[in-house]
């Protein structure tokens, strides 16, 4: 079986693993990928979607895995050009995928299908967001469109939020795209993974990732310094709850709308006072949150996902382990706002009993791994307690560093009672 995958970072390095220890055999390959990545796959020729598609058509691909998002709602949408060449694709046609890159779309699903989230308004001017902020502070604000995490501000006060408001609506720093004023929603995060297939769904391990730079969840937000997933994280009742108020709901909208699904959907959720509330939908595994679920999943990944592509679930494919799994993320100088490149990184091979996947490096001219971006590499480990996966990961992750090396001391600590 020829299995391609779309996307470079730390996930996708995590997909490939789960795909290469999987008991069926494959050949995978990966576009874009990365170097890492590239000792697991073979490299793909294509620069874009359609001549993406030219290869899986003369390759003769069996199933196509959007690791990332973009693709799903570039051109004509890679799930949809997937279809029409016959190839099984796990990930959403475009249509679908408009409840990650839109998120007034997915707003208005929720809305539509009375699924609980907090109030918000779609305003394209300086002075429609101001009314609808309405002086009541925090608020929170989003960039219409993707943004890769980053097009998302929590205001405490109005200069924070005349600054983002400026941002996005006066410098476009995003593009083009409307800007969302939500209600500040209180309560501990949770993100839920679940696998769609038409109108069948299972709910996979959940997971809590560290969203902010620095210890103790301040500075700015990124695309997620760390992640811990256990599938003791959810208690009957919640896990019920979610299940019977959210998912089921929302794969049920789908079905309503016309919007076939098959492929990861990711329900990011507040746990408020009021209930479990959705903050948002991403048509995809969470990175880093995939670092740390899929080293706990046994079984067959490789058939799992071949059979949903095609419109089979079969839950029984796949085990989660139990105990706990957590991912610490090393992001490289001047991260979020900029990146370092070049800073050799040093100590892979005495890191043991853990798992590394690569995010932003690259091969310098040595052969030796240095940084190509903002989050470098995770180091996840597992433990039977959360208090060992956290120790474990911190041992591991001691043994790796390169210069302005910024790593948070608390990821698996903070947000437990
Ligand atoms: P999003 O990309 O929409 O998940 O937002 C990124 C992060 O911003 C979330 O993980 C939350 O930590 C925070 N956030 C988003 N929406 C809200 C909200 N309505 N209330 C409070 N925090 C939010
Ligand atoms: N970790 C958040 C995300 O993948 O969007």
């Amino acid at each position: 079986m020829k299995i391609l995958v779309v996307g470079k970072g730390g996930r996708e390095h995590a997909i490939i693993t789960a795909l290469v220890e999987s008991p069926t055999e494959a050949e995978i390959y990966s576009f874009p990928g990365s170097d890492a990545i590239f000792e697991l796959a073979k490299p793909v020729d294509a620069t874009d979607l359609p001549t993406l598609m030219e290869f899986m058509k003369t390759q003769a691909i069996d199933l196509c895995i959007a690791g990332e998002e973009s693709y799903l709602v570039t051109g004509d949408g890679l799930a949809n050009c997937c279809a029409d060449a016959g190839i099984p694709c796990w990930g959403p046609p475009k249509e679908a995928a408009q409840l990650e890159a839109s998120k007034e779309f997915a707003k208005e699903f929720m809305v539509r299908h009375n699924i609980p989230t907090g109030g918000y308004a779609g305003v394209d001017t300086v002075e429609d967001a101001q009314a609808a902020i309405g002086g009541k502070y925090p608020t929170v604000l989003k960039f219409d469109g993707l943004a890769a995490g980053k097009g998302v501000a929590v205001c405490l006060d109005k200069a924070s939020a005349d600054e983002f408001i400026d941002e996005v609506l006066g410098q476009r720093k995003f593009g083009e795209g409307r800007l969302l004023v939500e209600e500040f929603l209180d309560g501990p995060e949770i993100s839920i993974f679940v696998s769609v297939v038409d109108d069948e769904y299972q709910i996979l391990a959940p997971a809590r990732d560290y969203k902010r730079i620095f210890d103790a969840d301040e500075g700015p937000n990124t695309g997620g310094m760390g992640a811990v997933s256990s599938l003791e994280m959810l208690d009957n009742a919640l896990r019920t709850q979610i299940d019977n108020e959210i998912v089921k709901p929302t794969v049920e909208g789908l079905q309503k709308d016309g919007l076939p699904y098959r492929g990861f959907l990711y329900f990011g959720i507040m746990l408020t006072q009021d209930g479990p509330k959705i903050l948002e939908y991403n048509c995809r595994f969470g990175d880093p949150e995939a670092q740390a679920v899929l080293p706990m999943i046994t079984g067959n990944f490789v058939d799992y996902v071949f059979e949903g592509a095609k419109g089979n679930l079969q839950p029984e494919k796949i085990e989660f382990m139990d105990g706990w799994s957590i991912c610490l993320v090393s992001a490289s100088a001047g991260y979020p706002e900029s990146s370092r490149s070049g800073d050799v990184i040093s100590g892979f091979e005495n890191v043991e009993g853990s798992r590394i996947f690569h995010a932003g490096t690259r091969k310098n001219a040595d052969g030796n791994f240095e940084t190509a971006g903002g989050r470098v590499y995770v180091i996840v480990a597992r433990g039977e307690t959360r208090e060992d996966a956290v120790s474990r990961v911190y041992a591991e992750s001691e043994k790796v560093s390169f210069d302005g090396m910024q790593r948070r001391t608390d990821i698996g600590t903070r947000n437990f009672v």
